[in-house]
């Protein structure tokens, strides 16, 4: 009713919106180069799932590949010795057992713990006792993944592990462990990229060049394409990561995107989040001027998605898309991944389904945290006029069409996280 409401009052108004007036930076030129080339209608797979597996984990990340997630998400923050890991709260004691193994330092930050430490705790058993609907015996001991992992999970591997289940390493000649990788034996051909966030970055002084130098080291990132490492793809399967759009850069930290953008001298697809909220970085006023504001501040240091938050249940975020929100980013040229979708409510929303309104679709990727029901609904309930074109960048019109995505349940089954049920 309020969106016909307010598609009434437009088209009094002569189709006009209160921010049609507001002045919006044009587009630097190396932004538009990097919007020829950026996939859309993509699935994000939010925490690779918060809804199958424990977030962050093996478990969540190789259930979204297998999904056909075009990108994995992940929170990046870096344990003291300088490894750069995938956790979202600041703290270890919501995700992991970090108060039975550490009781002293259960409330640290997760930047005063090395890497060896964090190795020891559990990040999947909080999951199998807050829902127990959807708990498996292997989730338990699932360990906390670093950056690493998660692109070698997306590039086909998993995690090698020894007879007692424990990861392996090997030793260099002086001493220094390297994590062990083998081919993920169900593996099923998609090659997502990772679209990391840069999680309290206050917290973490230079971790912007640190995410470039590990991306570099492991060939998803240089200055100049021709040496980053050839991804093998498949016809038919998720081919993102051997696309110039492998990475997308995320945050919600102004001083954060302007060092990316330093740490990053060739300009990769980069996304500025919106929250309201008083902190530094946050929209403060939910109104025209304040929200073009960040606009411009995303165009002058050249970002080229705005991922602003969306209502609806379960999380009850504030509404930072609504229709004159997206009016305002679109005809800034930018492109809008809002986050994080749980219900096919929400998404019929703001893809505009809901008042079959097509010019009205504004999500262009979606971070999910149910990657086969946000597939299932691009295939089986958006027509096709909803979706803006993929042509000209090297993708299927329609990429999410031609995707087979199996039903979650079987999915974890055949993936080896099958004894369902600690307490049936
Ligand atoms: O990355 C988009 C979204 O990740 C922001 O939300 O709190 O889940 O990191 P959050
Ligand atoms: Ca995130």
């Amino acid at each position: 009713m309020k969106m016909v409401l307010s598609v009434l009052l437009m088209l009094v108004a002569g189709s006009r919106m209160p921010s049609d007036e507001i002045r919006l930076r044009d587009l630097p030129s190396v932004s538009r180069e990097v919007l020829s080339y950026l996939p859309r209608n993509i699935v994000i797979a939010h925490r690779g799932t918060t809804y199958w597996a424990p977030e962050e984990t093996e478990a969540a990340m190789r259930w979204a590949r297998n999904s056909g997630a075009d990108y994995l998400e992940l929170d990046l923050q870096r344990t003291r010795d300088g490894v750069l890991i995938a956790l979202h709260d600041v703290d270890l004691r919501r995700t992991t057992n970090v108060e039975e193994v550490y009781p002293e330092r259960a409330a640290s930050p997760v930047s005063e713990f090395t890497w060896e430490e964090l190795c020891a705790l559990d990040a999947g058993s909080w999951f199998n006792e807050a829902y127990p609907e959807r708990a498996r015996k292997e989730f338990v001991g699932l360990e906390i993944l670093t950056l690493e992992d998660v692109v070698r999970i997306a590039e086909g591997y998993r995690i090698a592990r020894g007879p007692n289940g424990r990861r392996m390493y090997q030793v260099d000649a002086r001493g220094r462990r390297s994590p062990c990788y083998e081919k993920d034996p169900m593996d099923n051909g998609n090659r997502p990229g990772i679209y990391p966030e840069t999680k309290e970055p206050h917290l973490f002084p230079g971790i912007e060049k640190d995410l470039a130098r590990e991306l570099q080291r492991l060939g998803w990132y240089h200055v100049d394409t021709a040496h980053m490492k050839r991804i093998p793809v498949m016809p038919g399967k998720v081919a993102v990561a051997n696309s110039p759009a492998r990475v997308i850069l995320q945050t919600f930290s102004e001083e954060s995107l302007v060092k990316l953008t330093e740490a990053f001298p060739r300009r990769i697809p980069t996304c500025l989040l919106l929250w309201l909220g008083n902190e530094p970085s946050d929209l403060k006023q939910n109104t025209p001027e304040a929200y073009a504001a960040k606009i411009n501040f995303a165009i002058e240091h050249e970002a080229v998605i705005i991922g602003p938050s969306i209502a609806g249940a379960p999380n009850l975020y504030d509404e930072l898309l609504a229709p004159w929100q997206g009016e305002l980013i679109y005809r800034a040229g930018l492109q809008i991944h809002p986050y994080s979708f749980d219900t096919e409510e929400q998404m019929a929303e703001y893809t505009g389904w809901r008042d079959k309104l097509p010019a009205r679709n504004r999500a262009d990727g979606m971070f999910t945290n149910l990657t086969d029901m946000t597939i299932r609904f691009y295939q089986e309930t958006l027509p096709a006029e909803y979706l803006k074109s993929n042509e000209g960048v090297g993708l299927p019109d329609n990429l999410q069409a031609e995707k087979k995505c199996e039903k979650a349940e079987t999915l974890l089954d055949r993936l080896g996280y099958s004894s369902m049920v600690v307490n049936r």
